[in-house]
């Protein structure tokens, strides 16, 4: 059944937080699928509840109602199958690169000889091989984030989970960025869920954009990204690329972003 196959598989989802104003509804009957191998990007306006999604995803939140489950498996807590990719690279200053990709496996109590071997291919794919022994400040912010990437990676995850990633880098990184994680994308074969609130980052990276409408946070548009692959800044440029980003345009500008 396409449900129990799905790597992640959302279904009514509701979330309402306690809070002392009262209750707050994050999301309210949320279904979409993940399919294996697909990259798919939530895309919404601020505070619709994004970052929700993604706590539910990874086992840190449970949904006040609703499904959610990895590869047919209800999601009761943090998964060795999720690698989380934050907004910023969070690097702990005193680590070298290669200790910082590690982390998790230790956190684990997974095999870090093993982790080693794999840690220094994934940085190699990243063309950061050679920076293994250099600490966080001695990178630049785009080559912190690809080491944020290598350490959801490291422990060889089926679904990545990206919180709005390249946020906080220039344009210009951004970008390369967005080439970059395509290609780790198509060489890994991982299944994403790419939290972002940028349009041209989600048409050109995704199978699939899901809108949500401002809190409560509900799926309002479904859109199928047909952009042949592997895409390339010239892709940008193209006018299928800017017919399916003022499609998502238009579903922001009739919803009321108060
Ligand atoms: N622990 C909490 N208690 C009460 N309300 C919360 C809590 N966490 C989030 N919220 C509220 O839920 C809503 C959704 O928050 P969330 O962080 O998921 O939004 P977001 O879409 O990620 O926003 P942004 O794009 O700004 O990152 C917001 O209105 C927020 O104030
Ligand atoms: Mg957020």
């Amino acid at each position: 059944m396409k449900r129990a196959e799905a790597a992640l598989s959302i279904g009514g989802l509701d979330v309402v937080y306690a809070s002392s104003r009262g209750p707050v509804q994050a999301l309210q009957q949320l279904s979409f699928d993940v399919a294996p191998g697909a990259f798919v990007s939530v895309l919404g306006p601020s505070g619709c509840g994004k970052s929700t999604l993604l706590k539910l995803a990874s086992g840190l939140l449970k949904p006040t109602s609703g499904n959610i489950a990895l590869a047919g498996q209800p999601i009761d807590g943090p998964r060795r199958e999720v690698g989380i990719v934050f907004q910023q690279p969070t690097l702990l200053p005193w680590k070298t690169v290669l200790d910082n990709v590690l982390v998790p496996v230790r956190a684990m109590g997974g095999d870090v000889r093993a982790a080693r071997e794999r840690a220094l291919d994934l940085l190699k794919m990243v063309k950061l091989d050679q920076f293994a022994g250099h600490y966080p400040h001695e990178l630049s912010g785009g080559m912190q984030q690809r080491v944020g990437i290598v350490r959801a990676l490291v422990h060889d995850p089926s679904l990545l989970l990206m919180d709005e990633p390249f946020a906080a880098l220039d344009a210009m990184t951004r970008e390369s960025m967005m080439v970059e994680l395509q290609r780790i994308w198509s060489t890994t074969g991982k299944s994403v869920l790419f939290i972002t609130h940028s349009i041209p980052e989600a048409v050109f990276l995704s199978d699939r954009v899901v809108v949500l409408s401002p809190r409560p946070g509900r799926v309002v548009q479904t859109l199928e990204i047909d952009l042949p692959r592997p895409r390339s800044i010239q892709t940008m440029a193209s006018p299928r690329f800017a017919e399916l980003s003022n499609e998502l345009r238009e579903v922001f500008a009739r919803m009321d972003l108060g």
